[in-house]
């Protein structure tokens, strides 16, 4: 019998206040925005399984990649025994990393989606029977309080989602990243790195629709949770480049002008036909912006691995 413990540290009450925050400030006022962790209740996150294998979506097949040839290496440099990890979902490329570590005392995936958590507790039980398990359901963004486990510890941070935070935001959780970290301990960070605009856009516009449905679950989660009148249907998706951030954003178009009522929020929301909604962020790296980010919070990139297409990096950044 595996042990497998899952800690809520988000009550189901907390969570939509923070929802409920997010959509005043972000629906209330001009331009209109939400952030992507509410994308993640159990569709978005199955929506989200079902990009991973897009012939378009290349960032999950190249880390991947990565995993597969430099686990070995990245638990022998870490010699790591609690791996942490934050924005786990599926845990599935975790696995190759899982399997590079026999002698693992902890792993702790923590994530919003609790629904993920199970699905990927069910997995490991039968991958890793006897390997301790301990899912907490939290927000990555706010204080992290995480069961401590036996040093050297390992916090991975994969799939590009650190691309997903508003650079002050992203600034702010590599130092409380840090705070969780003892010298010798280590950062694995994945991110997806700039390249053609072209290969980047239809990463995020795909041929069979799903990422533009990823993109609508948002609005369905604001009928659910605040009692919203969003029609999903007359939201156009919307994926363009940012040459000057160097961020892909994904944003929901009205079609037509509408009138939206969020009961849940005391909101009206009046939205002018082409009117666009910020629904994400996806931002691409250079490896000096990598090391100089991870430099800036005390951290040293000591490895930097990219698959053999050079899309995407994998970077271990130590505490001195
Ligand atoms: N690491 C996996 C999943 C990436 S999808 C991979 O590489 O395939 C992003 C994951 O982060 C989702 O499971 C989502 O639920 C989670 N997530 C997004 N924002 C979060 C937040 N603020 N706090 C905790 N988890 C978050
Ligand atoms: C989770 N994150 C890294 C994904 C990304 O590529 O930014 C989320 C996503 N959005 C659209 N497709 C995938």
């Amino acid at each position: 019998m595996s042990p497998f413990r899952i800690t809520r540290t988000l009550p189901e009450d907390a969570a939509r206040a923070a929802l409920a925050a997010d959509v005043l400030a972000g629906l209330g006022s001009r331009p209109r925005s939400l952030p992507p962790r509410w994308f993640y209740d159990a569709r978005g996150s199955e929506l989200f399984e079902r990009i991973t294998g897009l012939p378009e979506y290349y960032p999950t097949r190249a880390e991947r990649e990565i995993l597969t040839d430099r686990s070995g290496e990245i638990a022998r440099v870490s010699g790591a025994r609690t791996l942490v990890e934050l924005g786990s979902g599926s845990s599935e490329k975790t696995r190759h990393l899982l399997e590079a570590m026999p002698e693992l005392a902890l792993y702790v995936p923590v994530d919003v989606s609790e629904s993920a958590l199970r699905g990927a507790g069910r997995e490991l039980s039968e991958r890793r029977p006897g390997l301790d398990v301990h899912a907490v359901v939290a927000d990555f963004t706010g204080r992290l309080e995480l069961p401590r486990g036996p040093g050297p510890r390992l916090v991975a941070f994969l799939g590009g989602t650190i691309g997903n935070l508003e650079p002050g935001e992203r600034a702010r959780f590599l130092s409380s990243v840090r705070e969780l970290l003892s010298p010798g301990d280590a950062l694995l960070l994945g991110t997806d790195l700039v390249k053609d605009e072209r290969v980047l856009v239809r990463a995020y516009d795909d041929a069979q629709g799903v990422t533009a449905e990823f993109n609508r679950n948002v609005l369905r989660v604001v009928n659910r949770e605040l009692s919203a009148d969003f029609r999903p249907e007359l939201f156009d998706h919307v994926a363009v480049w940012d040459a000057g951030p160097e961020w892909v954003e994904m944003r929901l178009r009205s079609r037509g002008a509408q009138t939206v009522k969020i009961p849940g929020v005391d909101l009206v929301v009046d939205l002018a036909d082409g009117e666009e909604l910020r629904t994400e962020i996806s931002a691409k790296f250079r490896a000096e912006g990598v090391r100089s980010e991870l430099a800036a919070v005390g951290m040293e990139v000591t490895r930097w691995w990219t698959d053999r297409g050079g899309r995407f990096a994998l970077s271990l950044g130590v505490v001195r």
